[in-house]
Protein backbone atom coordinates (compact mmCIF):
# COMPACT_ATOMS: atom_id res chain seq x y z
CA UNK A 1 0.00 0.00 0.00
CA UNK A 2 1.38 2.94 -0.90
CA UNK A 3 0.60 6.55 1.11
CA UNK A 4 1.24 10.04 -0.38
CA UNK A 5 0.37 12.31 2.12
CA UNK A 6 -0.47 15.59 0.57
CA UNK A 7 -1.03 19.33 2.33
CA UNK A 8 -5.04 19.56 1.85
CA UNK A 9 -8.00 18.66 0.16
CA UNK A 10 -7.58 20.50 -3.22
CA UNK A 11 -3.89 18.87 -3.05
CA UNK A 12 -5.45 15.48 -2.82
CA UNK A 13 -7.76 16.29 -5.21
CA UNK A 14 -5.53 17.49 -8.01
CA UNK A 15 -3.00 14.64 -7.20
CA UNK A 16 -5.70 11.97 -7.87
CA UNK A 17 -6.95 13.89 -10.96
CA UNK A 18 -3.33 13.71 -12.38
CA UNK A 19 -3.76 9.78 -12.07
CA UNK A 20 -6.59 9.14 -13.71
CA UNK A 21 -5.55 11.82 -16.38
CA UNK A 22 -2.47 9.99 -16.97
CA UNK A 23 -4.69 6.78 -17.28
CA UNK A 24 -6.80 8.36 -19.57
CA UNK A 25 -3.83 9.41 -21.88
CA UNK A 26 -2.30 6.23 -21.67
CA UNK A 27 -5.11 3.96 -22.27
CA UNK A 28 -8.16 5.96 -24.39
CA UNK A 29 -10.83 3.25 -23.51
CA UNK A 30 -9.70 3.00 -19.74
CA UNK A 31 -12.43 1.34 -17.48
CA UNK A 32 -12.85 3.34 -14.24
CA UNK A 33 -14.67 2.36 -10.98
CA UNK A 34 -15.94 5.26 -9.32
CA UNK A 35 -17.15 6.37 -6.12
CA UNK A 36 -19.01 9.00 -4.88
CA UNK A 37 -19.25 11.36 -0.95
CA UNK A 38 -18.07 14.28 -0.22
CA UNK A 39 -14.40 13.06 -0.68
CA UNK A 40 -14.07 12.96 -4.57
CA UNK A 41 -16.33 15.98 -5.42
CA UNK A 42 -13.03 17.45 -5.52
CA UNK A 43 -11.18 15.29 -7.88
CA UNK A 44 -14.43 15.17 -10.58
CA UNK A 45 -14.19 19.08 -10.85
CA UNK A 46 -11.07 18.79 -11.57
CA UNK A 47 -11.57 16.22 -13.86
CA UNK A 48 -14.00 18.06 -15.43
CA UNK A 49 -11.97 21.50 -15.70
CA UNK A 50 -8.93 18.87 -17.44
CA UNK A 51 -12.06 17.55 -19.97
CA UNK A 52 -12.67 21.32 -20.95
CA UNK A 53 -9.61 22.46 -21.26
CA UNK A 54 -8.92 19.66 -23.62
CA UNK A 55 -6.32 17.67 -22.03
CA UNK A 56 -8.82 14.40 -21.30
CA UNK A 57 -11.23 12.68 -22.96
CA UNK A 58 -13.85 10.55 -21.90
CA UNK A 59 -14.97 9.49 -25.73
CA UNK A 60 -14.31 5.56 -25.36
CA UNK A 61 -14.30 6.09 -21.25
CA UNK A 62 -16.56 3.23 -19.63
CA UNK A 63 -17.20 3.66 -15.62
CA UNK A 64 -18.84 1.27 -13.36
CA UNK A 65 -19.91 2.96 -10.02
CA UNK A 66 -19.24 0.99 -6.77
CA UNK A 67 -22.68 1.77 -4.88
CA UNK A 68 -26.11 3.14 -4.69
CA UNK A 69 -28.56 3.32 -2.42
CA UNK A 70 -32.01 1.23 -2.32
CA UNK A 71 -35.41 2.93 -2.81
CA UNK A 72 -34.16 6.16 -4.60
CA UNK A 73 -35.04 6.70 -8.08
CA UNK A 74 -32.67 7.67 -10.37
CA UNK A 75 -33.65 11.43 -10.38
CA UNK A 76 -34.14 11.82 -6.64
CA UNK A 77 -30.91 14.44 -5.61
CA UNK A 78 -29.42 12.11 -2.83
CA UNK A 79 -29.03 9.13 -5.17
CA UNK A 80 -25.60 8.28 -6.75
CA UNK A 81 -27.21 8.36 -10.10
CA UNK A 82 -28.01 12.44 -9.91
CA UNK A 83 -24.57 12.81 -8.05
CA UNK A 84 -22.54 11.30 -10.60
CA UNK A 85 -24.60 13.24 -13.44
CA UNK A 86 -24.34 16.73 -11.66
CA UNK A 87 -20.66 16.13 -10.60
CA UNK A 88 -19.28 14.52 -13.84
CA UNK A 89 -21.35 12.57 -16.20
CA UNK A 90 -23.06 15.94 -17.75
CA UNK A 91 -19.68 18.06 -17.92
CA UNK A 92 -17.64 15.09 -20.09
CA UNK A 93 -17.90 13.33 -23.12
CA UNK A 94 -18.57 10.06 -21.71
CA UNK A 95 -21.18 7.66 -23.80
CA UNK A 96 -24.71 7.23 -21.91
CA UNK A 97 -24.03 3.66 -22.62
CA UNK A 98 -21.04 3.43 -21.04
CA UNK A 99 -21.67 4.77 -17.66
CA UNK A 100 -23.40 1.97 -15.17
CA UNK A 101 -24.64 2.37 -11.48
CA UNK A 102 -26.15 -0.66 -9.72
CA UNK A 103 -29.71 -0.29 -10.18
CA UNK A 104 -32.37 -0.83 -6.81
CA UNK A 105 -35.61 -0.19 -8.87
CA UNK A 106 -35.04 -3.35 -10.64
CA UNK A 107 -37.80 -6.44 -10.21
CA UNK A 108 -34.52 -9.13 -9.60
CA UNK A 109 -31.90 -7.71 -7.25
CA UNK A 110 -29.76 -10.09 -7.21
CA UNK A 111 -30.09 -10.94 -11.23
CA UNK A 112 -29.15 -7.10 -11.52
CA UNK A 113 -26.55 -7.58 -9.38
CA UNK A 114 -25.18 -10.86 -11.08
CA UNK A 115 -25.45 -8.91 -14.17
CA UNK A 116 -23.25 -5.80 -13.06
CA UNK A 117 -20.70 -8.32 -11.95
CA UNK A 118 -20.44 -9.88 -15.01
CA UNK A 119 -20.60 -6.60 -16.85
CA UNK A 120 -17.25 -5.18 -15.11
CA UNK A 121 -15.67 -8.58 -16.06
CA UNK A 122 -16.92 -8.14 -19.76
CA UNK A 123 -15.41 -4.91 -19.55
CA UNK A 124 -12.05 -6.49 -18.97
CA UNK A 125 -11.87 -5.27 -15.21
CA UNK A 126 -11.80 -2.06 -13.84
CA UNK A 127 -8.47 -0.42 -14.89
CA UNK A 128 -8.68 2.03 -11.99
CA UNK A 129 -11.07 2.05 -8.98
CA UNK A 130 -11.68 4.90 -6.86
CA UNK A 131 -12.82 4.86 -3.37
CA UNK A 132 -13.58 7.13 -0.18
CA UNK A 133 -13.94 5.62 3.27
CA UNK A 134 -16.51 5.59 5.40
CA UNK A 135 -15.59 6.46 8.95
CA UNK A 136 -16.49 3.01 10.29
CA UNK A 137 -13.67 1.66 8.09
CA UNK A 138 -16.43 1.23 5.24
CA UNK A 139 -15.67 0.82 1.40
CA UNK A 140 -18.33 1.54 -0.89
CA UNK A 141 -21.38 0.33 1.10
CA UNK A 142 -19.36 -2.64 2.69
CA UNK A 143 -20.08 -2.31 6.42
CA UNK A 144 -17.84 -3.97 8.58
CA UNK A 145 -19.24 -7.54 9.46
CA UNK A 146 -18.26 -10.77 10.79
CA UNK A 147 -18.15 -11.57 6.84
CA UNK A 148 -18.35 -9.89 4.03
CA UNK A 149 -19.86 -10.87 0.49
CA UNK A 150 -17.44 -10.97 -2.89
CA UNK A 151 -19.80 -9.88 -5.49
CA UNK A 152 -22.20 -7.10 -6.03
CA UNK A 153 -24.88 -7.21 -3.58
CA UNK A 154 -28.31 -5.54 -1.10
CA UNK A 155 -26.65 -4.53 1.92
CA UNK A 156 -28.63 -3.37 5.50
CA UNK A 157 -27.02 -0.02 5.87
CA UNK A 158 -24.75 0.41 9.16
CA UNK A 159 -26.29 1.88 12.53
CA UNK A 160 -23.35 4.22 11.96
CA UNK A 161 -23.36 4.97 7.92
CA UNK A 162 -27.04 6.41 8.31
CA UNK A 163 -26.28 8.18 10.87
CA UNK A 164 -22.94 9.98 8.57
CA UNK A 165 -25.22 9.97 6.14
CA UNK A 166 -28.10 12.09 7.21
CA UNK A 167 -26.52 15.14 6.48
CA UNK A 168 -27.31 14.77 2.97
CA UNK A 169 -30.69 14.27 3.73
CA UNK A 170 -34.02 16.32 5.78
CA UNK A 171 -34.00 14.23 8.70
CA UNK A 172 -32.16 10.84 9.33
CA UNK A 173 -35.34 8.79 8.71
CA UNK A 174 -35.09 9.98 5.48
CA UNK A 175 -31.77 8.19 4.76
CA UNK A 176 -32.62 4.73 2.75
CA UNK A 177 -31.74 1.52 5.14
CA UNK A 178 -30.44 -0.42 2.39
CA UNK A 179 -27.90 -0.50 -0.45
CA UNK A 180 -26.88 -1.99 -3.16
CA UNK A 181 -22.92 -1.86 -2.99
CA UNK A 182 -19.91 -3.75 -5.95
CA UNK A 183 -18.74 -6.79 -3.29
CA UNK A 184 -15.30 -6.62 -1.97
CA UNK A 185 -14.14 -9.19 -4.61
CA UNK A 186 -15.43 -6.83 -7.41
CA UNK A 187 -12.94 -3.99 -5.59
CA UNK A 188 -10.21 -6.61 -5.09
CA UNK A 189 -9.91 -7.74 -8.61
CA UNK A 190 -9.25 -4.11 -10.25
CA UNK A 191 -6.12 -3.63 -11.39
CA UNK A 192 -5.17 -0.75 -9.05
CA UNK A 193 -7.34 1.03 -6.47
CA UNK A 194 -6.62 4.96 -5.54
CA UNK A 195 -8.62 5.38 -2.52
CA UNK A 196 -8.80 9.12 -0.58
CA UNK A 197 -9.34 10.55 2.52
CA UNK A 198 -9.31 14.12 3.74
CA UNK A 199 -10.07 15.51 7.47
CA UNK A 200 -9.62 14.44 10.55
CA UNK A 201 -12.47 12.71 11.09
CA UNK A 202 -11.48 10.09 9.30
CA UNK A 203 -8.10 9.91 10.75
CA UNK A 204 -8.53 7.00 12.75
CA UNK A 205 -10.25 4.75 10.23
CA UNK A 206 -7.18 5.60 8.02
CA UNK A 207 -4.90 4.48 10.77
CA UNK A 208 -6.71 0.91 10.81
CA UNK A 209 -6.72 1.11 7.44
CA UNK A 210 -3.30 1.08 7.06
CA UNK A 211 -1.54 -0.33 10.32
CA UNK A 212 -4.56 -2.17 11.80
CA UNK A 213 -5.02 -5.67 11.39
CA UNK A 214 -7.40 -7.07 8.19
CA UNK A 215 -10.32 -7.80 9.60
CA UNK A 216 -13.69 -7.75 8.10
CA UNK A 217 -14.79 -5.63 10.85
CA UNK A 218 -12.79 -2.72 9.18
CA UNK A 219 -13.30 -3.62 5.30
CA UNK A 220 -10.85 -1.00 4.00
CA UNK A 221 -8.16 -2.90 6.16
CA UNK A 222 -8.73 -5.60 3.21
CA UNK A 223 -6.88 -3.64 0.85
CA UNK A 224 -3.75 -4.55 2.90
CA UNK A 225 -3.96 -7.32 0.71
CA UNK A 226 -4.04 -6.12 -2.88
CA UNK A 227 -1.23 -5.03 -5.12
CA UNK A 228 -1.53 -2.11 -6.20
CA UNK A 229 -3.11 0.21 -3.91
CA UNK A 230 -2.34 4.37 -3.65
CA UNK A 231 -3.98 6.08 -0.65
CA UNK A 232 -4.34 10.05 -0.72
CA UNK A 233 -4.57 11.77 2.36
CA UNK A 234 -4.39 14.87 3.88
CA UNK A 235 -2.29 16.12 6.81
CA UNK A 236 -5.32 15.75 9.18
CA UNK A 237 -6.48 12.24 7.71
CA UNK A 238 -2.71 11.34 8.07
CA UNK A 239 -2.91 12.53 11.66
CA UNK A 240 -2.62 9.31 13.39
CA UNK A 241 0.35 7.19 11.03
C1 LIG B 1 -20.74 6.68 1.49
C2 LIG B 1 -20.35 5.93 0.22
C3 LIG B 1 -18.90 5.56 0.21
C4 LIG B 1 -18.07 6.76 0.62
C5 LIG B 1 -18.37 7.11 2.05
C6 LIG B 1 -17.57 8.28 2.58
O1 LIG B 1 -21.29 5.89 2.48
N1 LIG B 1 -21.11 4.75 0.01
O2 LIG B 1 -18.55 5.09 -1.08
O3 LIG B 1 -16.71 6.46 0.50
O4 LIG B 1 -19.75 7.45 2.13
O5 LIG B 1 -18.18 9.48 2.23
P1 LIG B 1 -17.56 10.91 2.39
O6 LIG B 1 -16.57 11.01 1.27
O7 LIG B 1 -18.70 11.83 2.18
O8 LIG B 1 -16.94 11.00 3.71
Amino acid sequence: MEILTVENYDEMSAEAANIIAQLLRLKQNAVLGLATGSTPEGLYACLVKMYEEKEIDFEKVTCFNLDEYAGLSPDHPQSYHYYMDRHLFSKVNVKKGNINIPRCGVENIETACRDYDKKIHQSGGIDLQLLGLGLNGHIGFNEPADYLQKDTHLVNLSRETIEANSRFFPTEDDVPRQAITMGVGSIMSAARIMLLASGEKKADAVKQMTCGKVSTHHPASLLQLHRNVLVIIDKEAARLI
